[in-house]
């Protein structure tokens, strides 16, 4: 029998909420609907995040959308079988409205609620999309906060091949545009700059390149930005495209060097991508290119679901319970794990 899973994702500056129908038999669990509210607007004039903001927001947004999820799947909250959230990492505040919620849904509805890891959402994330990878696979996960290669055999099957040692990818694209003031939040607007400068106009370093193993580090790049553009004092707003374009080639050649490197020691003949960072279309289009080359297929989330939504912590609920990895319960006494 085929159950419907709502999702709830509050860890950071989007509120999420999705349906999916889980069916027993079949591989990937079909999204019904999904909705987003994206704080980006309120927190601009601050320049990055502000906690408390961000847990009155999600606290405003998340049941009218979750009506605006139901409605749009044709079903009402009594035909809901379990209510998944998001239980970490991220910010307590905000990851408490989410799991507050979501149990108090689930116990109001008697129905069985399950925690879910954020970064398990955007790692399945991609079997969302019209091309669903196959077990196993070789995963770079690049997001704000996290920076990681891993080795995935099945649901729940996940081996840490490689991570950051001081900086995420998404930490170095956002701090950077701050340096050269392109406000929050940085990834997207550093990109788009880019398109317009020279990638090689400033030599910038690609920190552990050849460190022979998988991790990373980009808290020296941020440095190397700082430097370029104090030498560049006056001349900097003329080369901004420029060292933008500069900083997004370091990082993004790290970035395919490094997951190429694993899928070789793996033997893996399948890359997937996933996280913020994942939008970013320089490093999508080098993977494409690179791994063409060798002959091994890359799958990405669909764009849209690239950077935090509700669909993706839906759907990792849903293949955890397929998959027998994890119970739903209905003790309803839920904490959180903001790191
Ligand atoms: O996965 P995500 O939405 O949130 C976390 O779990 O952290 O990732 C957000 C990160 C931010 O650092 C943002 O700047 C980055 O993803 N990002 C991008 C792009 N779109 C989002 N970075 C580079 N290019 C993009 N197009
Ligand atoms: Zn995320």
């Amino acid at each position: 029998m085929s159950s419907l899973i709502l999702g709830i994702e509050s860890s950071c500056d989007e509120t999420g909420v999705a349906l999916v129908r889980s069916t027993p038999g079949t591989a990937v669990p079909t999204l019904l609907a999904h909705a987003l509210h994206s704080q980006i607007d309120m927190h601009q004039a601050y320049g990055g995040v502000v906690p408390e903001l961000a847990s009155r927001d999600h606290i405003r947004r998340v049941l009218p959308l979750t009506s605006t999820v139901l409605a749009e799947a044709g079903h009402t909250l009594a035909d809901v079988d379990v209510v998944a959230y998001t239980r970490g990492p991220g910010l307590a505040g905000a990851l408490l409205v989410g799991a507050g919620v979501a149990c108090a849904l689930g116990a109001a509805l008697g129905k069985p609620v399950l925690g879910v890891h954020h970064l398990e959402g955007h790692l399945l994330s991609p079997f969302l999309s019209a091309d669903p990878p196959e077990f196993p696979f070789v995963a770079l996960l690049v997001s704000g906060g996290h920076t990681q290669l891993m080795r995935v055999d099945g649901v729940g099957q996940y081996e840490l091949l490689g991570e950051t040692i001081d900086d995420a990818a998404g930490e170095a694209f956002d701090k950077s545009a701050k340096l050269l003031g392109l406000g929050y939040p940085g990834g997207p607007a550093l990109s788009r700059l880019a398109e317009q400068g020279q990638p090689d106009a400033f030599k910038l370093p690609r920190p552990l390149l050849h460190s022979g193993n998988l991790d990373f580090s980009f808290a020296g790049l941020k440095t190397a930005v700082l430097t370029q553009a104090k030498k560049l004092g006056g001349d900097l707003e003329a080369r901004k495209a420029d060292l933008a374009a500069s900083t997004q080639a370091a990082i993004v050649d790290v970035l395919v060097k490094k997951s190429l490197t694993a899928l070789k020691e793996t033997g893996l003949r399948r890359l997937v991508v996933a996280g913020g960072v994942g939008a970013n279309r320089l490093l999508r289009e080098q993977l494409n290119a690179a791994c063409q080359r060798q002959q091994i297929r890359v799958h990405y989330p669909e764009l849209h679901l690239c950077t935090d939504n509700g669909a993706m912590i839906a759907l990792a609920a849903a293949m955890r319970l397929q998959s027998g990895q994890q119970q739903a319960t209905t003790t309803y006494a839920f904490d959180i794990k903001p790191r």
